[in-house]
Order: structure tokens, then sequence, then C-alpha cells
């Protein structure tokens, strides 16, 4: 089993050292990429080959992992001459999920990682026709889970819960804002600690801590969601309200600056 990447940063290594580790033989290429990416890839027991053209024509799975704003230019030029199965695990929206499955088409996999990568209870959720063709990699120690024969419902599912992260994130943050005014912070986490538990307090400070540093993006994120629930709302004539989904945006973009 040969399983290429194209990027090879944080996703692409943690996942590389399980694979080898369980009998895989991974690969990739540092054509024209940076000096540090270019360490690391030396630093594993992979094959570099020389472009991500002979990467794409040699290997069984294509992974892209690299950045989301280049997602559709990596399928463009090398999804479609894969000689296997393309599988995304870039963080995009449903919508840029279906462009790359019509710039690829049958051989695309829908991937979506479920948590941290690195950490010990991240999941890869897989759909389309051929997810079970990447589920032979829980044979090599990844955890693969296949959602569905539908292309974009792995990306559906982490787009929804990333729905209900920030939204918790920005009702902690307001919530708290209230709070201080009233100068009851302190008391407010040691009083939702007694029915959440003791872990509380930690989670929910590191989540404020974390939304605030990355409000900006958290915004951009929330606004692409919004854009895709508005336009399935209107093609698929389902009724859902997204009021709270534009005070969760609004949350962020008064933060932003
Ligand atoms: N880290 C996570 O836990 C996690 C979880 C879920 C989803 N993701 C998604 O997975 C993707 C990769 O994340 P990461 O954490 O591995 O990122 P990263 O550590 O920043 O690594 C990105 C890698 O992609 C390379 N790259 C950038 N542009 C490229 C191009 N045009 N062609 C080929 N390679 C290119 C970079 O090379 P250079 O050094 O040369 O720029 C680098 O090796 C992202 O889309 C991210 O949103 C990550």
């Amino acid at each position: 089993m040969i399983i290429g990447f194209i990027g090879y940063g944080e996703v692409s290594s943690a996942l590389s050292k399980i694979l080898i580790e369980n009998g895989a033989i991974v690969k990739t290429s540092s054509q024209e990429r940076s000096e540090k990416t270019k360490e690391r890839i030396s630093n594993c027991s992979i094959e570099d080959v020389e472009s991500l053209e002979e990467l794409s024509y040699s290997s069984d799975i294509l992974i892209s992992a690299n950045i989301p704003s280049k997602s559709k230019y990596i399928a463009k030029k090398y999804g479609k001459i894969a000689k296997g199965i393309f599988l995304d695990l870039n963080n995009i929206s449903p919508n840029k999920t279906e462009e790359i499955s019509d710039i690829v088409g049958e051989n695309f996999v829908d991937g979506a990682i479920i948590g941290k990568v690195d950490s010990p209870n991240s999941v890869i959720f897989v759909s389309g026709k051929n997810s079970y063709k990447i589920a032979i990699l829980n044979n090599f120690g990844l955890n693969i889970k296949v959602i569905s024969h539908n292309i974009g419902d792995a990306s559906k599912i982490k787009m929804l819960r990333s729905v209900y992260t920030k939204g918790i994130s920005a009702f902690l943050i307001e919530t708290f804002k209230i709070a201080e005014n009233m100068d009851l912070k302190d008391q407010l986490f040691k009083t939702i600690a007694i029915s959440e538990g003791d872990n509380f307090i930690p989670s929910s400070k590191s989540r404020i801590k974390n939304s605030l540093k990355h409000s900006k993006r958290k915004y951009e994120e929330v606004d692409e969601i919004l854009e895709f629930l508005n336009k399935y709302k209107k093609e698929s004539g389902k009724d859902f309200n997204l009021d709270l989904m534009e005070a969760i945006k609004n949350t962020f973009k008064e933060k932003k600056n």
C-alpha cells in the first residue's frame, strides 16, 4: 500500500508515523516546499519523490493535506491525474468539497479530521462511493470512519460540529463578559462547575482565550458556514432557523479587530 501526501505538515507527519509503523509505504515530494517542510521530510523515513506529478501517478491513495485555499488548485492539478483514490483532508466547506468532486470525479473521497490530528481521540470521517477503499487504512493503524456514500457528508458533519463548538464559545464569551461587568466572573466559573464538573473551569477558560485570539478566523469560518446554510436552505426548501448562527457570527465580528 503506497500512500502519497501532498503537503507535509502537522497532519501528514502525524499520519505517516502511524502508517509506517503499521507497514505502509509513505511518499511525498519536497519540490518547491519551504525549508521547514523539507527538514520535516528529511527527518522521517519516507520517500521524497521528484515531483507531485510522480507522486500522483505512483500512489494507491493520494492525500491532500496542505492549506484550504490551495485545495481546489491541487485537486485540479494532481487529483485529476491520480492513479488511485484522491482524499482531501483540508478544512474546507461542503461547497468546496462538491467543487473538488466535480473536478476529480469517481476517485474522489471526502475526508474530515475530527479533533486535533495528534490527539488519541481523533477520527477521520470519510464519505463517497469509494470511501470503503480509504477504510482499508484502519489496517494500517489509522482511525477511519465511513459516514456514507455521499460526497459532502463528511464535510457537512464537520461543519455542523463546528457550528456547535463555535456556538458554545460565543455563548461563553458573552456570558462571562456580562459576569465580569458585574464583578462575578470567578464566582460564575465556580457556580457552573458545581453541575458541569471541575474540568469546566480550565476548559471554558481555554475556549474563551483561544476564541478571542482567533476571532478573525472564527468570524470568517462562521461567515462561510452561514453562506453554505443559507444556500442549502434556499435550494432544499427545508425549514430551519439561522438567527442564532448570525448572532454567533456577530460575537466574533465584534471581537475581530
Ligand atoms: N492539524 C490538525 O490537527 C488539522 C485538523 C483538521 C484539519 N486540518 C487541515 O489539514 C490541512 C493541513 O494541516 P496541517 O496542520 O498539516 O498544516 P501545516 O502544518 O501548516 O502544513 C501544511 C503543509 O502543506 C504544505 N503546502 C502549502 N501549500 C502547498 C502547495 N501548494 N502544494 C503542496 N504543499 C503545500 C506546506 O508546505 P510549506 O511549508 O512549503 O508551506 C506544509 O508542508 C489544513 O487544511 C488544515 O486545515 C488540520
